[in-house]
């Protein structure tokens, strides 16, 4: 790979800043300083050092976002703000992008990573990876609607939801909240699941999917990286 992407990716800055210390004379390579930018390296093999320090090479970023309203669940959009949008610099290098998408106006955990293999293991339906949400409804949720939301509901074109788990945390003072757990992904789904139950969603946040946790220190559209055990949880 080039030189300039492997110091990028390995947190040395823009390709920008990598130029201006490979241009300084600080990066070597196999102990010969290297100033081209377009230079070959084998981030395995070839001993890199910048200012005689080692470079760590890592080939994939993993974060975990408080993914905001208003903000699109892609890469890349014409008109609206993106969750890439958000990133700092130093992690577009990597070229993350999110894990499944949430609804333009869904709060809460997304993952993104640049990692197709991670990413492809986490939505496949075969995995049945299960997702967390808060879900506010306009109306109470009674016994009886949290048990059909759990055994499996028309959402349309003869779909019936898969099991899932439902949890009533408050249907109180105009306030209707419950948690909702389901292994699958179709589009619309919580809401569409809400609406089969004749009621409907008025705010949505994702809080879990699989072992990982949305941390609630992350303000919405605030982002931190995956602790290794975080990880872990997530290959397992
Ligand atoms: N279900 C929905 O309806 N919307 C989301 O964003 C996620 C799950």
């Amino acid at each position: 790979m080039r030189l300039d992407k492997l110091l990028a990716n390995s947190g040395y800055g823009s390709r920008k800043d990598v130029k201006k210390m490979l241009k300084n004379g600080a990066v070597r390579v196999k102990d010969r300083i290297v100033k081209d930018a377009k230079e070959q390296v084998d981030p395995n093999h070839d001993e890199v050092t910048v200012y005689g320090e080692p470079v760590h090479y890592r080939e994939f970023i993993y974060l975990m976002m408080n993914k905001p309203q208003g903000v699109v669940s892609a890469t890349e959009d014409s008109r609206e703000e993106t969750v890439i949008d958000l990133l700092e610099p130093e992690f577009l290098h990597f070229a993350p992008f999110p894990v499944g998408r949430l609804d333009k106006d869904t709060e809460g955990l997304l993952l993104l990573t640049n990692d197709g293999g991670l990413a492809h293991q986490l939505l496949s339906p075969k995995k049945h990876v299960p997702k967390t949400y808060e879900v506010h409804a306009e109306k109470p949720v009674t016994e009886a609607c949290a048990a059909r939301l759990e055994s499996g509901v028309d959402i349309g074109d003869g779909y019936v939801t898969k099991p899932a788990k439902a949890v009533i945390l408050e249907n109180e003072n105009g306030r209707h909240k419950l948690l909702l757990t389901i292994t699958e992904g179709k589009f619309h789904q919580v809401k569409r699941m809400l609406k089969a139950v004749g009621n409907e969603v008025t705010y949505l946040k994702r809080l879990k999917m699989g072992d990982v946790a949305l941390d609630s220190d992350l303000l919405p559209g605030e982002y931190r990286e995956l602790t290794e055990s975080e990880l872990a949880a997530l290959k397992k």
